[in-house]
């Protein structure tokens, strides 16, 4: 198993970073290729492992998958009636195989779709129950069967009005994908209006689907008979831009992110001015320089436009080295503070009092030998270990590896003395 040894400290980081395509977007996308009788082609697509996983799933499902990673390509050809069981192997290993669910019921509400249930992961109870609930708001019926759940229509899905309980971006994303067809015309409220599920609904617009904002989380859906002209240039990733900011951020050097939207980090972006780091930014592109004086911050996360859970732990692992006492409340996940115990090995001073982390920044960091348990938390803790003194290895990396693309490569690039071992 792939191991990372950083050497550290590593001081005033300079360099730019080519932010990948965003993974949160690319796999609905390759999901919603299900919905299409034609060739679906996606640019900008991020190789890490999910991605791949996606690729398996299609493919166990009968599509045919043809890709060029060096120039960032894939297509995905539907043509042939798919089998209609997900299996559990491919949606244990990556949760957005639950993505496939409303794809599936859209292009075939007449049959039976059986789809493995994921079940929990690191970062808590992962529920599909909203999901569920909005399929069967469009007539659907469903039962659970030895941890798979079968959907059928008795006479297929009909435009109707669902709103979510709380926002969800999987949830969101398989909704509106299985409302595509839909008879009539269906309304779907409080929506998650991620930069990840607007990027689904304008490669499903611009493919001839009806999907039309009647509210800042409302759409409406017509039904139409046929998708067409699937292709699509993925946004760039939020969460990586962010990530490699904070290498910026924790060794107060100078990072420029590139293909990025900023708007997408508008949040974030406010959290690093308030602490105190000067922030340059261009049409595509964020660069962060330091300053000397840091101040330390209140975050709260929260469905986008705030700040998002996903860049939580790296903003905590930024947090751990400003002097003072810092805040972040976590307002998604029941369990996404699994980088504290690891960085506070390296010296950090985090409290977590439910969903509340209390942080007590420390002038000084020591390397310590480290296990990453989900993706985020594998790029907190290599934070961690770029700013501590002294060697620090990071076990359990393939975690990390679901969801940054080339992040040796790319941390290297920018001058991280980082090897990995098996
Ligand atoms: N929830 C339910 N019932 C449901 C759906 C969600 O109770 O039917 C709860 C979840 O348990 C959670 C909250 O609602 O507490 C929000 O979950 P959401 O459904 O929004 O999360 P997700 O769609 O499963 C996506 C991203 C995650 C990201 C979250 C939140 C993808 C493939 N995954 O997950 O990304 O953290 O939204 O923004 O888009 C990551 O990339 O590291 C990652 C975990």
């Amino acid at each position: 198993m792939k191991r990372f040894l950083i050497k550290g400290p590593n001081e005033a980081i300079k360099g730019e970073v080519e932010v990948s395509g965003a993974k949160n977007s690319c796999l609905p996308l390759m999901a919603a290729s299900i919905l299409f009788k034609n060739k679906v082609t996606l640019t900008n697509v991020p190789f890490v492992k999910d991605v791949h996983t996606m690729k398996d799933l299609l493919i166990s499902l009968g599509a045919q998958v043809d890709f060029s990673e060096p120039k960032k390509m894939m297509t995905i050809i539907n043509k042939k009636k798919h089998h209609l069981e997900v299996p559990y192997n491919l949606v244990s290993t990556m949760r957005a195989g639950v993505l496939t669910m409303g794809p599936l019921l859209g292009r075939y509400p007449q049959k039976k779709i059986k789809v493995a249930l994921g079940g929990g992961c690191a970062l808590g109870v992962r529920d599909t129950n909203w999901h569920l609930a909005g399929f069967r708001n469009l007539g659907a019926i469903n039962n659970l069967e030895k941890g798979y759940v079968n959907i059928s229509t008795k006479s297929g899905l009909i435009g109707n009005k669902y709103k979510f309980p709380k926002v969800t971006v999987t949830g969101t994303s398989n909704l509106i994908m299985a409302s595509i067809f839909v008879k009539g015309t269906h309304y779907l409220k409080n929506i998650s209006i991620e930069p990840e599920v607007i990027d689904l609904i304008d490669f499903l617009n611009n493919s001839g689907a009806k999907i039309k904002f009647i509210g800042k989380r409302s759409i409406r859906i017509t039904g139409i008979k046929e998708l067409i002209n699937g292709s699509h240039n993925i946004i760039g990733d939020r969460i990586e831009a962010f990530s490699y900011l904070c290498v910026g951020a924790i060794t107060k050097g100078k990072i420029k992110v590139k293909d990025i939207n900023p708007q997408h980090l508008n949040s974030e972006i406010r959290v690093l001015k308030k602490i105190g780091y000067k922030i340059e930014i261009k049409d595509n592109s964020i660069k962060i320089s330091p300053s000397n004086k840091l101040k330390p911050a209140t975050v709260k996360t929260g469905p986008y436009p705030n700040f998002a859970t996903d860049n939580m732990p790296i903003i905590l692992a930024v947090l751990s080295k400003v002097q003072g006492k810092s805040q972040i409340e976590e307002t998604i996940f029941s369990n996404r503070f699994m980088a504290a115990p690891e960085l506070n090995r390296m010296g950090a001073r985090i409290s977590i009092k439910k969903n509340k982390a209390i942080i007590i920044g420390q002038k000084k960091l020591n390397a310590a030998d480290c296990i990453s348990s989900d993706l985020r938390t594998t790029f907190s803790i290599i934070l961690g270990a770029i700013a501590a003194v002294g060697s620090s290895t990071i076990s359990r990396v393939y975690h990390g590896l679901r969801g940054y693309y080339k992040l040796e490569l790319k941390l290297k690039k920018i001058g991280i003395k980082i090897i990995s071992k098996k």
